[in-house]
Order: C-alpha cells, then sequence, then structure tokens
C-alpha cells in the first residue's frame, strides 16, 4: 500500500504549478465565457447530481486532481477498504463500515433481522425512546431520526454529561413506557454511562443496549445486548444496530431503504471513473481548495429543516477521521489537511453567517445540498451559490455594497428527504473523508486526539491534577 507522502508526487506538484494559473481567474469570467461550463462540471450517482461548475477549476485541474488519486495509491487503497483489510493500521483493525449495508455479512444479516422483529414490537409497547450514547453513538441516529421520524414514536437522545440533556430528553415520560438504548462501543464512556445510571436512578426499568463490551452490558443488566464490531468506527458505525433508535422513529422497513441509499452509492464509489465519480470529486475538489487555493474552513449548507442535524453530523465524520497531523508512517505531515467544517440549514444560515461568506477576509468553499423541496427553498440555494460566484462589479456602488465573488461552491441535487437520499447522502461524505485521507496519507480511522483530554478530565475528577 502506498504511504508514501503526496508532495513527493508528480501531480502534487503539477497541481501547485498550475494553481499558479489560477491566481487571476475569476468565476465571473469564467462562467460567462463557457456556457457549457454546468454541463461540463457536474456529474451524477444514484439519485443525485453534483454540479461543481462554480468551482475555481477547469478541464486540466481535474485531470491533475484524478492524476494524484491515482499517485497516491487510490484503488488499491479502496479495494482494501471494502475488503475489509485493516486500513486503521494504528489500531489493527479494519473500517469496514460498507460491509453494514452489502448484504454479504451474516452476523450483520442475523442483526438486522433481530432488529425488523424488535423494531415493530417497540413501536407498540413504549410511548418514549431515548438514546443514550455520544459521538458516533449519538450523531448518526440523531440526525435520522430528526429527519426521517414518522411520528408515530417520540424518539429523544441525550448525549451531554449534563444531567440537563437528560432531563430534556425525559419531559413527560413516564418510566413504564420508557425504553433507554444505551449505545456505547466501548461501554465505558464517561458521559454514556453516567446518563445511564441516572437512567436507572430516575426509575427506567427498560434498557437496552448496542455495543462490542456485551459482557459489561449485560452486567448494567440490559434486557437485549445488540453487537458493534470492532471493525467499524464509531462515526460509520449508523448503518448498524447504533442506528436502532433511528429505525424505531422512522420504521424498519425505511430504515432498510436507508441501508439501500448507502449501498448504491457504495457500487458508484467503486465502479466510476474518478472524474466522473462524485465521492472522490468532492473529496478532490476539497484538497484543490484546502491545499492548493489556501481555504482553512468549509462550510456545509442543507436546503432542508429536516436535514438540519447535518453539518453536527459531518463535524464529527469529517473533523474525528481527517484532523490528524501525522501521516501513516509517523512524520508530520508538511500540509494542510481536514478544514474545520460547519454549517447550519438554509435559509436561516442565510441570516446568520453569509454575510461573511459573501464579504468576509476568508475565503469559504461551499457545500449546497438542495433536495428540490420548494420553489423558495432552491431559489434560495441557488441564488447564494450564484451571488457567492459571481460577486457584483459595479462600481458606482459603495465599497461596502460591492461584492467580490469568486467564492467557491459546489451543489448536490437530491429529488426529496426520504430515507434512501439520506443513506446516498451519508454515503458519500464517508467516501469523501475516505479518499481525502488516501491523498493526504493519513490513518482516517482512529481517534487518538481525544484521549488526553479525557485522561485529564479523569484526574482532574480524581483529584490527581
Ligand atoms: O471520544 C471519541 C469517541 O471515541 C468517538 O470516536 C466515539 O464515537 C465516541 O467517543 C463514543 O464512543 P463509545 O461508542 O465507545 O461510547
Amino acid at each position: 500500500m502506498n504511504t508514501t507522502t503526496p508532495v513527493d508526487t508528480k501531480a502534487w506538484a503539477d497541481l501547485a504549478h498550475h494553481a499558479e494559473s489560477w491566481r487571476n481567474v475569476h468565476l465571473r469570467e469564467l462562467m460567462a465565457g463557457d456556457p457549457s461550463r454546468s454541463a461540463q462540471f457536474a456529474t451524477h450517482a444514484p439519485g443525485l447530481r453534483y454540479d461543481y461548475s462554480r468551482q475555481r477549476l477547469g478541464g486540466m485541474t481535474v485531470r491533475l486532481l484524478a492524476r494524484l488519486a491515482e499517485q497516491r495509491g487510490f484503488r488499491e487503497w479502496r479495494q482494501a477498504l471494502f475488503s475489509g483489510q485493516a486500513v486503521n493500521d494504528t489500531e489493527d483493525r479494519a473500517a469496514w463500515h460498507t460491509e453494514l449495508r452489502s448484504g454479504n455479512s451474516k452476523e450483520v444479516l442475523q442483526t438486522l433481522d433481530r432488529m425488523r422483529r424488535l423494531v415493530p414490537a417497540i413501536r407498540k409497547t413504549y410511548k418514549r425512546v431515548v438514546n443514550l450514547g455520544t459521538g458516533g453513538s449519538d450523531l448518526g441516529p440523531r440526525l435520522l431520526a430528526d429527519a426521517l421520524s414518522d411520528g408515530r414514536l417520540d424518539v429523544r437522545f441525550a448525549a451531554n454529561i449534563d444531567p440537563k440533556d437528560l432531563e430534556r430528553a425525559l419531559e413527560g415520560a413516564q418510566p413504564e413506557t420508557t425504553l433507554f438504548i444505551v449505545v456505547s462501543k466501548t461501554f465505558t464512556t464517561q458521559e454514556t454511562m453516567a446518563n445511564a445510571m441516572a437512567a436507572k436512578a430516575w426509575g427506567g426499568k427498560h434498557f437496552y443496549a448496542v455495543t462490542a463490551n456485551t459482557k459489561e452490558a449485560q452486567g448494567f443488566g440490559a434486557l437485549e445486548v445488540l453487537p458493534m464490531w470492532d471493525w467499524v468506527g464509531g462515526r460509520f458505525s449508523v448503518w448498524s444496530a447504533v442506528g436502532l433508535a433511528a429505525a424505531c422513529a422512522m420504521g424498519f422497513e425505511r430504515f432498510e431503504e436507508f441501508l439501500a441509499g448507502g449501498r448504491e452509492i457504495d457500487a458508484h464509489f467503486l465502479d466510476a471513473e474518478i472524474e466522473e465519480n462524485v465521492p472522490a470529486l468532492m473529496a478532490l475538489i476539497g484538497v484543490w481548495n484546502t491545499n492548493f487555493l489556501g481555504a482553512s474552513t468549509h462550510v456545509v449548507l442543507p436546503y432542508s429543516n429536516a436535514v438540519r442535524l447535518l453539518p453536527m453530523y459531518l463535524q464529527q465524520l469529517e473533523m474525528e477521521s481527517n484532523g490528524k497531523r501525522t501521516d501513516r508512517e509517523g512524520r508530520e505531515v508538511g500540509y494542510a489537511t481536514c478544514p474545520v467544517v460547519w454549517g447550519l440549514e438554509g435559509t436561516v444560515s442565510q441570516h446568520s453567517f453569509h454575510q461573511l461568506l459573501h464579504q468576509g477576509t476568508q475565503v469559504v468553499p461551499a457545500d449546497f445540498i438542495d433536495f428540490g423541496l420548494s420553489r423558495e427553498l432552491t431559489a434560495n440555494c441557488l441564488a447564494q451559490a450564484d451571488a457567492l460566484a459571481l460577486g457584483t462589479h459595479d462600481t458606482a456602488l459603495p465599497p461596502h455594497r460591492r461584492y467580490p465573488g469568486n467564492r467557491p461552491s459546489s451543489v448536490l441535487f437530491f429529488d426529496g428527504v426520504n430515507p434512501r437520499n439520506l443513506g446516498r447522502l451519508i454515503a458519500l461524505y464517508e467516501h469523501k473523508v475516505f479518499t481525502q485521507g488516501v491523498v493526504w496519507n493519513i490513518n482516517s480511522f482512529d481517534q487518538w486526539g481525544v484521549e488526553l483530554g479525557k485522561q485529564m478530565a479523569k484526574d482532574i475528577l480524581k483529584g490527581a491534577r
């Protein structure tokens, strides 16, 4: 496997040279001078269109970026990912989230069968389900439940060690009709264990667990223990029993639709040539903006209230995966890796921080996500993307009313918010993250950076600091 440094590839040097020729090119001229741009710089994956015509790039840029992926060993790494090899080398583990939706694994199918039986029973028996977990054991199911609940069951989430979180999740609930799902791969996470104990103290009687630590969960008194596997990372685990609370909120058949959406993107990611491969392009364009055009943050703007939690979900997915400063050979990298990822639902974001996007001193590349939910949402989404790209050049206007433009963005178009589209969307970003890890020569699947603070908090609590 290729673990050399990307800056030593010919493509990296060529891109650095090529970027020079983009210094003085403005998207306004580019878009006016080439009306076919929106067709040339757009591609499809199942159920979606990816329009990157408002990025500051041309055909040569895309070819060089594809060459960079090739020279980084993208094909070989992708094969390793999909075949369950230990791509997480610091923990000697696979990162086999694709296997959760492939339909090939017996143990995965058995767990899905259990969920198929449990979900309707839970929906019939309980009035409230409370998911107790944090990080990957919270953000994925929370996003899905918030986006896709059919309203038949009240599903809540508590993640914070601040008791207020659980207090809110239990408002109006009764112990007899409340099911707690304790989700923790390790079953040792301080926040989750504190919330699980507090739920017991509140009088909670019904507990399920989703964990890789079956023994601890049984000791805790869980009625059902569903598995997590060490070959799946927490932030990639929503496709497994970690998604149980979400499946309870939306119904199991719709959870299967979600898996099917992810599976479609897996097939696309495996088969499509790099220049037509949506997740690979998302990754490579991110590399272009970060490493060659100097962006340090990236904003994600879903134009849907239902999908409002996506930015929070992606913050863990992208930054816990690729917020790294040493490469696979243990060397300090001499180039930027993951940008700061942030965002908010459109149109709410427009009345908050779009001022900075349009006129601030930093250029922030954006992902706009349109679901075609209303003419108003789509119009606003496209207007923002165009305004960022084109700006104004009316010198009759006072300086504070001018817009520099030339601010890059892409637009992902989906046809509606539904389980399949959410599966497609999340799988796209998972593969984007993986591809960037390959380019940057980092292990996207560990998270050692969170350990020091955890330990120090423990020491403070013990009085040892
Ligand atoms: O502290 C980070 C982290 O380990 C995440 O990677 C993970 O998603 C989260 O904590 C929760 O971990 P667990 O599922 O073991 O409780």
